[in-house]
């Protein structure tokens, strides 16, 4: 039997567990974190690449932007397409010089894995948490297994970071929240290949055909995404065909996309999902354990850390304070930022997405919403302001 004791009880090695572990040594306050999956797996999981401006500072005060500040790309702005006719939104002068980076996810965890034991502590990778225990007491305990061994941590608080699959909100009491799920009619077929990005920004594409992406991860690789029915398989696509399409959904006149080697292919769902209370007793629900996005937008991560940042407050708050006011606000504070956030990855994917026949009641909305970001920089601010994080 494994017996760790710690303040803190971190399950969950994806960008919430580790940030609030750092975040928490900062502080004073001790953790351990456990992660189901091997180290390799964690650090190859390929999904998002878009960082706030309030990530980016976070990851800076935590001493581990180095990497980010080398090999991440600030962006200044984003082009949004209607049917081949691309604006630019500006981010500076909409919202005071804050700007969005690119950095992919797994160079993120990387990093904060890499922090986290350099400083000599404790992550067992391999060891799935299988229980939590005595949350309505002073002592919670969360219960796991490792190499055949069972263990168990004994903590103040257990901090359930452990993803939309994990145990965290299934330990939640039964009629402790509300659950709130829409499922869209598609889905996205993401790829990386290796040839340099067709554009130094951006790209949200309506088409006819459906949404498009272009995104990127370094000088020499880009990262695209289009719509797919949700029956989609990747074999149904072959290389030829995904660039095809994406030449017709992200083109425009005097522009070329520049094809090369696709190395990695696949289809993700798009989801809205959220409960509205995070925490029972001495448990708590930070990341994806406790809502998703769709992936318009690149809000799922960020939200994630926005999470871990009313988290922090709430503990030091306990430790250094000795104050429960607010940990025992922490899901109210949470959701405000929860809720905006849903909101707008709704809106950037009703959109751009095509969910209705061109020409179609929806389909004249999507161009009428299109027509008014080109007109009025009211409400091009309001998209620049949501997309690069609203101040916290
Ligand atoms: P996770 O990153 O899911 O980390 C949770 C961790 O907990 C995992 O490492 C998991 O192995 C571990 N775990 C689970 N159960 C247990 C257990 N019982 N015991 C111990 N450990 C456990 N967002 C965007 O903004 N843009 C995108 O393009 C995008 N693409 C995505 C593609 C995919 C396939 C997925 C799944 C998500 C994508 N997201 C995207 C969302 C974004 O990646 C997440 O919002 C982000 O990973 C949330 O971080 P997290 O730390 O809360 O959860
Ligand atoms: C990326 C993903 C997103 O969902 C998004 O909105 C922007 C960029 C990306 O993977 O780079």
């Amino acid at each position: 039997m494994i017996n760790l004791k710690t303040q803190v009880g971190i399950i969950g090695a994806g960008p919430a567990g580790l940030t609030l572990a750092l975040w928490l040594k900062k502080q004073g306050i001790s953790s351990v974190i456990i992660e189901h999956r091997s180290r390799e797996y964690v650090e190859a999981r390929v999904r998002a690449g878009l960082l706030e401006q309030n990530t980016v500072d976070i990851m800076t005060d935590l001493g581990v932007a180095v990497r980010l500040k080398k090999e991440g790309q600030e962006h200044h702005g984003v082009y949004l397409s209607f049917n081949g006719d691309r604006i630019r939104v500006p981010f500076g002068e909409l919202t005071g010089g804050r700007n969005i980076t690119i950095y992919g996810q797994q160079e993120v965890v990387k990093d904060l894995t890499n922090e986290w034991l350099r400083g000599g502590e404790t992550l067992l990778f391999e060891a799935p948490a299988i229980k939590i225990a005595n949350i309505d007491t002073d002592s919670p305990e969360i219960h796991f297994e490792h190499q055949g061994e069972l263990g168990r941590i004994d903590c103040d608080f257990v901090a359930a970071c452990d993803g939309f699959h994990g145990i965290g909100r299934k330990s939640m009491p039964s009629g402790s929240y509300k659950e709130f799920s829409v499922t869209y009619p598609y889905s996205w077929l993401g790829i990386l290949a290796n040839v340099a990005p067709s554009s130094e920004e951006l790209i949200y594409a309506y088409h006819e055909r459906g949404f498009a992406l272009h995104s990127l991860r370094s000088d020499k690789i880009s990262r695209l995404y289009i719509q797919v029915d949700n029956d989609d398989r990747e074999e149904n696509w072959t290389d030829e065909m995904i660039w095809d399409e994406l030449a017709i959904r992200l083109g425009t006149k005097d522009w070329e996309l520049k094809r090369g080697p696709i190395f990695e292919k696949s289809i993700t769902p798009m989801r809205s999902y959220f409960i509205d209370n995070m925490q029972s007793g001495r448990l708590f629900l930070a990341g994806d354990a406790a809502h998703i996005v769709p992936p318009t937008g690149g809000k799922g991560l960020n939200l994630a850390i926005a999470d871990v940042k009313h988290l922090v407050d709430g503990f030091s708050d306990y430790y250094l304070h000795q104050s429960k006011e607010k940990l025992d606000h922490y899901s109210e504070i949470a959701l405000k930022r929860i809720w905006r956030a849903q909101d707008f990855s709704n809106f950037m994917t009703t959109l751009f997405h095509k969910s209705d026949a061109h020409g179609s009641f929806t389909y004249q909305l999507q161009k009428a919403k299109f027509d008014y970001i080109k007109s009025s920089k009211a409400y091009a601010t309001m998209i620049a302001e949501n997309y690069v994080g609203l101040p916290f």
